[in-house]
């Protein structure tokens, strides 16, 4: 029988484009990266996809700001996206644009008709308080002082005619899917929370604008057969995950991918995933996504990072500084993936000197120096598997878990180390010095393996000096 490799679809949400992406956007990334890379690892065929969400008022507004043409302002800040992915090692498989009418539009709009064919769009006369910052409309109930507490500031009255979507019929159906895991949604308290969303009723929902004169040609994707309306932002921004994969166009990769193993979001964007989402795959008769992991916030003197805050920690310089598998590294283990985690500059250098420098760098060094001054080359036999707990912390996205498996593994060999004394062995016995020596290369190889999925380049630079037999430069020297 052919080796079939299993597949394994993962989707980052795609970030608008109206500044540059900071920590929170990272972090999003990173924790996409390390899945992805852990499947690979697992020998599974990944596909792993990034994009940005660009049909959009809140980009207009900032290309005014910045006083540079939409779609030319567009090109500048995807372009910094790219630069930061390739900054932060993110081994993405493609960066979807949703301005592209060649890979975008063909798909949304096919989309979009099979919507209509079952029924479940119709026009109506609509008046509501709209966010912009959110792309949504709001009720008088989210606000706070006639103010969107998220964002700071008042949203727009419109009345518009606008196309709905029957989001309310499949309310039942979702409920019954997200309860048996059918869909499942990670970690357990936000399918709570979306449960009880849903138990308290869908509305349908806005799913046109019309198509504003003031918009450059090119942006917004027209509605099927009414050219005076553009798709609602969201409904665009959703069907990415499968016009990325040729839907509606050349549907080799979707048949091969679809329906997504895993869509990566912020808690912020539940709603959208968990529900309307859905709804609209339903609607279509297309299979639901197997699973969404939901993480939390990254916060930064206990508020949300937001650019709207000025709080806002620029991930490229602290790249600079430490380096990208420390910025993965801290990402990964030190924020719980659940919950909202707090980064501070003092919090990051403390975890860098402690685990890192003195950690898994110090290690390094002591057992490379053994093996250089005591091992001539020799092949090591890697082969092995992962412990069960690791690989079962990644297949619940405990990236957090699994790093701290592999600190342990870290302490355990420094210790063996500093209690059997191979260095001090190895000089009465060789033979028998040797061969403990060669047993601390196999448990650093080892780790190594582990590492690789958060800390690629760390882990390949531990590698080759294990393949050569020689003590590599200082992996993270004290800053
Ligand atoms: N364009 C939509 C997503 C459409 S997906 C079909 C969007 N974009 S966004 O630019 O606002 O990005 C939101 C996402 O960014 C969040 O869901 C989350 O993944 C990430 N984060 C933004 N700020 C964050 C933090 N402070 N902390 C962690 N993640 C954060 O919504």
């Amino acid at each position: 029988m052919p080796n079939v490799k299993k597949t394994f679809y993962l989707t980052t949400p795609i970030f608008y484009p109206n500044a540059k992406l900071h920590l929170g956007h990272a972090y999003t990334m990173t924790l996409a990266d390390a899945l992805a890379r852990s499947h690979k690892l697992a020998n599974e065929k990944v596909y792993f996809l990034a994009g940005s969400d660009e049909n959009t008022q809140k980009m207009i507004d900032a290309a005014a700001v910045a006083g540079v043409e939409p779609l030319v302002f567009l090109d500048g800040i995807v372009q910094n996206f790219m630069k930061l992915y390739s900054s932060l090692d993110i081994s993405y498989d493609q960066f979807i644009r949703t301005t592209d009418a060649k890979v975008h539009w063909p798909g949304a709009q096919a989309l979009w008709n099979m919507i209509s064919d079952s029924g479940d769009l119709y026009k109506k006369e609509y008046t509501g308080l709209y966010c912009v910052g959110h792309e949504a409309f709001v009720t008088e109930k989210d606000l706070v002082d006639g103010k969107c507490p998220d964002h700071g500031t008042p949203p727009e009255r419109l009345s518009e005619e606008n196309y709905f979507f029957r989001l309310s019929k499949y309310a039942d159906v979702i409920r019954q899917k997200i309860e048996s895991d059918e869909l499942r949604i990670v970690p357990h308290t936000r399918k709570k929370e979306i449960l009880t969303f849903i138990e308290s009723g869908l509305e349908d929902i806005s799913f046109s604008r019309p198509r504003k004169a003031s918009w450059p040609e090119g942006l917004g994707v027209p509605v099927p057969g009414d050219d005076s309306q553009v798709m609602y932002v969201w409904c665009d921004a959703l069907a990415n995950y499968v016009t990325a994969l040729g839907f509606g166009r050349d549907d080799a990769l979707y048949k091969e991918f679809w329906p997504a193993d895993v869509h990566i979001i912020g808690k912020d964007i539940l709603r959208f995933h968990a529900a309307i989402w859905p709804a609209m795959l339903l609607s279509a008769g297309l299979p639901l996504p197997k699973s969404i992991f939901v993480h939390g916030f990254i916060t930064s003197g206990g508020k949300k990072m937001s650019k709207t805050l000025g709080n806002v920690i620029d991930p490229e310089e602290l790249i600079e500084t430490y380096g990208t598998d420390t910025v993965r590294y801290f990402l990964l283990r030190h924020i719980s993936p659940f919950e909202d985690g707090d980064i501070t500059r003092e919090g990051f250098k403390d975890a860098y000197t402690a685990h890192l420098t003195n950690g898994l760098g110090n290690l390094v060094a002591r057992v490379m120096k053994l093996a250089e001054d005591n091992l001539g080359p020799r092949e090591i036999d890697v082969s092995g598997t992962f412990p069960a707990e690791y690989v079962e912390a990644i297949e619940n996205f405990q990236f957090n878990k699994a790093m701290d498996i592999v600190w342990e593994r870290i302490a355990e060999l420094d210790t063996r180390i500093t209690s059997e004394k191979p260095f001090a062995i190895v000089k009465e016995d060789p033979k028998k010095g040797q061969d403990m020596i060669e047993r601390c290369v196999k448990d650093l190889s080892s780790i190594s393996s582990m590492l690789s999925p958060f800390m690629p380049s760390t882990a390949e630079t531990i590698s080759a000096a294990i393949r050569e037999n020689k003590k590599p430069e200082n992996l993270f020297p004290r800053i």
